[in-house]
This record gives structure tokens, C-alpha cells and sequence, in this order.
């Protein structure tokens, strides 16, 4: 979700007026996503290097994710949309956090598209704490190197429990991956457009998917191979 920024600037305003619009956003799509049938939609939130910006910035950004998720639980209750977040919960301010947590539970159970929030994530961040984890396991006699494949790397990482993205959109003309999902992107389909985020609607998803659908995913196949089956 990029552009909130910009946005802004162009009305001669702040940047966090662009973050306050871009929830607007945030609610369609994922509305949107829902009723098209989408099991897992990730928006990157907040990523590690986020906490870069200037302090004015972040604690806005945190103070809109409190205020936004205290709002918007009973929206995702009311739409069957299962909360989730992927990054480092604990670098958070403990009400962001603490809402995030009662979020996820009050959510927990249901089952009509999983919401996954990026937040002070990283896909390096996320790399590095699995290399870590599985050498203890290695460490520890648990896990034997050689036994070492894809699928111990994919379950290890936090998004582990889930399928990786079939598509990756970037708004706001930007062509960069920005450290998000390195691994799990490996076969995704991109899609960038110049829409800033606080203006992306249904039908900018709408676009993205059609786009998608005219796509040949061949995961490294022939043209032939895939179309016969
Ligand atoms: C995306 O918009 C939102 C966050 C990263 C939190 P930006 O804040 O990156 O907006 P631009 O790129 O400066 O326009
Ligand atoms: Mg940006």
C-alpha cells in the first residue's frame, strides 16, 4: 500500500491525511477481496524500516492502527474475516499491540478470508529469525542438515502457516519489492500500477485481477507442457 504520502503532498496537506485515507482504502479492498472469494489477503502495513521515519510520523501511523482496528473488529466479525499479523509484535507500542492481540482472538474463528497485517515486518527480519530457529534445531540433535528443504524454510518463516501470494500488487508507481515476502513471492504474479493507495478502489482490484487472469503461470514450464495439463 503505497502513496498515502504523496497523496497528501498533492493537496498541500500532511502525509498522515494520506494515511487517514488510505484506511478508506484498506476497508474496500479488503471488503472487496472478500466477496470475490480471496483466502488471504497480506497488506503491508508498516515495514521494519518504517521506524526509520520521523517520530511525529510513526506515532501517528500507530495511533491510526489503534484507533482503526478498535473500530473495524466488528466489521471483520460481521464479514466472517479472520484477523492475522506477520512481523515483530514486540518492537510495537503495547496498546497497538494489545488491540492487535484482542483482535486476532475476538476473530479467530472465522473462516471466510484471512486478513494478514505486515507490520514492523521484513522479509529479511523474517529470514534471519528462521536461519536461527532451525540451527537450533540442528544445534539441538532435533534436525538433521541434510533433512534441510523448501518446505522446513517455508514452515519456519511466520507466514509459514500460509500459501504464498498467486499476486503481489504495488500501488503508487513504485517497481520494488521492499523487502516484503522475498521467499514467498518466488512465483507470484506483480502487478504495479500509478494509482496512490487513498485512491485505489474495487475497480483498480478489479483491473489488477483481470490482469492476472490473462497471465500463463508457468512455474518454470514450457508454454505447451502447461496448457496441456
Ligand atoms: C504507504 O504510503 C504507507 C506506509 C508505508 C505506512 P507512504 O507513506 O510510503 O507514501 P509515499 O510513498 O511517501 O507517497
Ligand atoms: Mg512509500
Amino acid at each position: 500500500m503505497d502513496g498515502n504520502g504523496r497523496w497528501a503532498k498533492q493537496q498541500g496537506k500532511y502525509r498522515i491525511f494520506g494515511h487517514q485515507h488510505g484506511v478508506q482504502s484498506v476497508r474496500e479492498i479488503t471488503e472487496g477481496c472478500a466477496e470475490l472469494g480471496v483466502e488471504y489477503l497480506t497488506l503491508y502495513a508498516f515495514s521494519t524500516e518504517n521506524w526509520n521515519r520521523p517520530k511525529l510520523e510513526v506515532n501517528a501511523l500507530m495511533t491510526l492502527l489503534v484507533k482503526t482496528i478498535r473500530k473495524e473488529t466488528k466489521t471483520l466479525m460481521k464479514n466472517n474475516i479472520r484477523l492475522d499479523t506477520i512481523g515483530d509484535r514486540d518492537q510495537l507500542p503495547d496498546d497497538c499491540r494489545a488491540e492487535l492481540e484482542e483482535a486476532i482472538e475476538t476473530t479467530s474463528g472465522n473462516n471466510r478470508m484471512t486478513l494478514i497485517l505486515a507490520l514492523s515486518y521484513s522479509s529479511k527480519w523474517d529470514i534471519v529469525n528462521a536461519v536461527k530457529s532451525i540451527a537450533r534445531r540442528v544445534k539441538s540433535g532435533e534436525l538433521d542438515p541434510e533433512n534441510i528443504d523448501e518446505h522446513i524454510i517455508s514452515n519456519t518463516l511466520t507466514t509459514g502457516k500460509y500459501p504464498h501470494p498467486d499476486l503481489m500488487i504495488r500501488t503508487s508507481g513504485e517497481h520494488r519489492i521492499s523487502n516484503f515476502l522475498l521467499w514467498e513471492l518466488a512465483y507470484s504474479e506483480f502487478y504495479f500500477t500509478n494509482v496512490l493507495w487513498p485512491d485505489f478502489r474495487r475497480e483498480h482490484l478489479y483491473e489488477a485481477i483481470r490482469e492476472y487472469q490473462k497471465r500463463e503461470r508457468r512455474f518454470g514450464k514450457t508454454s505447451e507442457q502447461v496448457s496441456n495439463g
